[in-house]
C-alpha cells in the first residue's frame, strides 16, 4: 500500500491538520508544550481506556490519530469538547489533548495508525 508523507513544517505549533489514508482521516496535531504537559498529567488510572500519553506518541509534540470516533465511526472536530481535544458532534463523546475517550459514548481512545519520521525527522510517513 502506498505510504503517505507528510511536511511537518508546514504545520505550525498549535494547530490541526487533516489528511486522508486508506480512505480515512488521519489527525495530526502540533502541540504547544503547555498542551503535552496536560496530556501527560492526566491521571491514567481514572481513563477508561488507560493509556499514558507517552505510549500514544513517538514525539510528544506530534500526535497523529485516526480521525474516526471509536463509538460509531463519526468524525470529530478538533480544539472542541470539554478536555481541550477532540468532540464528536454525533452522539457527544469528548476526546482530550492525547485523543483519550474521557466523556459520551466512546468506549475507547482514538486509535493511533502506523506511522513513522524520516531521518532529519522533517516528515511524517504513514
Ligand atoms: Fe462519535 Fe457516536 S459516533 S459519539
Amino acid at each position: 500500500l502506498a505510504k503517505v508523507e507528510v511536511e511537518l513544517g508546514t504545520i505550525p505549533e498549535g494547530k490541526n491538520v487533516i489528511i486522508k489514508w486508506r480512505g480515512k482521516p488521519v489527525f495530526i496535531r502540533h502541540r504547544t508544550p503547555d498542551e503535552i504537559e496536560e496530556a501527560r498529567q492526566v491521571n491514567v488510572a481514572s481513563l477508561r481506556d488507560p493509556e499514558t500519553d507517552e505510549a500514544r506518541t513517538k514525539k510528544p509534540e506530534w500526535l497523529v490519530m485516526l480521525g474516526v470516533c471509536t463509538h460509531l465511526g463519526c468524525v470529530p472536530i478538533g480544539e472542541s469538547g470539554d478536555y481541550g481535544g477532540w468532540f464528536c458532534p454525533c452522539h457527544g463523546s469528548h476526546y482530550d489533548i492525547s485523543g483519550r475517550a474521557r466523556k459520551g459514548p466512546a468506549p475507547t481512545n482514538l486509535e493511533i495508525p502506523e506511522y513513522s519520521f524520516d531521518e532529519d525527522g522533517e516528515k511524517l510517513i504513514i
